[in-house]
């Protein structure tokens, strides 16, 4: 991958702006980073070069629960017409205790995917990602169960129950947290994070053949603004209790170089959820095994949900995608 240019959503704070300062370290020449507004983008890029005195930074203005916001960004970077080498997909939040639900009917947590599918597929159809592209989207260790307060939905049963085992309509009720979904926050954000590890591989499968996406876990890292609009369980409990258990945080930095790691994987674990080893919430990332990641079915339903709530499709069949094995080239 040529390390030339780089976009960051969600660089206004926590592992966004690291990583944007790491990109810097590591010599990229131009790190495009988003915030929610030109104005939030703006400091952003600014406090970024007095950091690291490097004028490399472009801010852009990037609100993914609206998505004018993202079309007003596809358009700016088509007119700058410079392709993206590494995507990095990071803005996401933990969701407030009240439920909220976007303009365009998505629940608050679930919108970051919803903008960033936008925005991929709108880079991808305008031939604005490099050939070796890398795409990273920020994931998190509920995705796999068995983290106390987070639990995500068993979505083939919840097929089953209320909506004739159609899994693309439940998972298209979870993501608006629309009728028969019972909101609890915490289960809303794994829910969020598992569905991205589904989207990740089925996009995986739609990418041109030397491209790759990577759903990639920070690891926890309590430093930053990821719980501001949690309950007070999560911020006042289980946090300062995580806090001090060995092994339990880790700097915005150490976690946000997770992101700059994955950017170097091959095409070959293109499409796979990277997260802590099993149990834990820092150290090395390894590939998630979890039998439910691995779900084709639960993948393509995934997608094609995201594709009904985004109204934005990138087909299989899309001339830039991947050829499926043994099939000739159209040209
Ligand atoms: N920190 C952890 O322990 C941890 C663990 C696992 C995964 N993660 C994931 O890592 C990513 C970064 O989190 P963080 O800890 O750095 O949190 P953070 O400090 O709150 O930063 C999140 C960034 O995303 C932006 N953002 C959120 N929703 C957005 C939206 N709808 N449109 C545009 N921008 C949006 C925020 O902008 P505003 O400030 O304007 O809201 C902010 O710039 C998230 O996806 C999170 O789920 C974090």
């Amino acid at each position: 991958m040529e390390h030339s240019i780089a976009l960051v959503t969600g660089a206004t704070s926590g592992l966004g702006h690291a990583a944007a300062r790491l990109l810097a370290g590591e010599g990229w020449h131009e790190i495009i980073v988003t915030g929610r507004s030109l104005a939030r983008a703006r400091e952003a890029a600014a406090q970024l070069a007095a950091e690291t005195k490097k004028r490399i930074f472009t801010p852009l203005a990037l609100e993914l629960d609206t998505p004018t916001s993202v079309q007003s960004a596809l358009a700016e970077l088509v007119k700058q017409g410079r392709p993206i080498d590494f995507l990095l997909l990071n803005a996401g939040m933990v969701p407030f205790k009240k439920r909220v639900i976007t303009a365009a009917g998505v629940e608050a947590s679930q919108a970051p995917l919803i903008g960033h599918h936008q925005l991929t597929v709108g880079l991808l159809k305008a031939n604005l990602l490099s050939p070796n592209a890398r795409i990273v989207i920020a994931g998190a260790e509920p995705a796999r169960g068995g983290v106390p307060f987070f639990k995500y939905t068993d979505v083939p049963a919840f097929a089953d129950k209320y909506h004739q085992g159609d899994q693309t309509a439940a998972v298209e009720a979870i993501i608006r947290n629309g009728p028969n979904v019972r909101y609890v926050p915490n289960n809303a954000y794994a829910d969020a994070k598992l569905i991205i590890a589904w989207w990740t591989a089925a996009l995986a499968r739609r990418l041109p053949s030397g491209m790759a996406v990577y759903a990639v876990s920070p690891g926890a890292a309590t430093d930053t603004k990821v719980v501001r609009s949690a309950g007070p369980l999560l911020k006042y409990l289980f946090i300062p209790i995580a806090n001090l258990i060995p092994g339990m945080n880790q700097t915005p930095e150490t976690a946000a170089r997770r992101y700059l790691q994955a950017a170097e994987f091959g095409t070959d674990v293109s499409g796979q959820f990277f997260a802590s080893a099993q149990g834990k919430f820092s150290g090395p990332i390894e590939a998630q095994l979890h039998p439910h990641f691995h779900d084709g079915a639960n993948q393509e339903s995934a997608w094609q949900a995201v594709v009904n709530v985004s109204g934005v499709d990138f087909p299989m069949q899309h001339p830039l995608a991947r050829r499926p094995e043994g099939q000739p080239d159209r040209g």
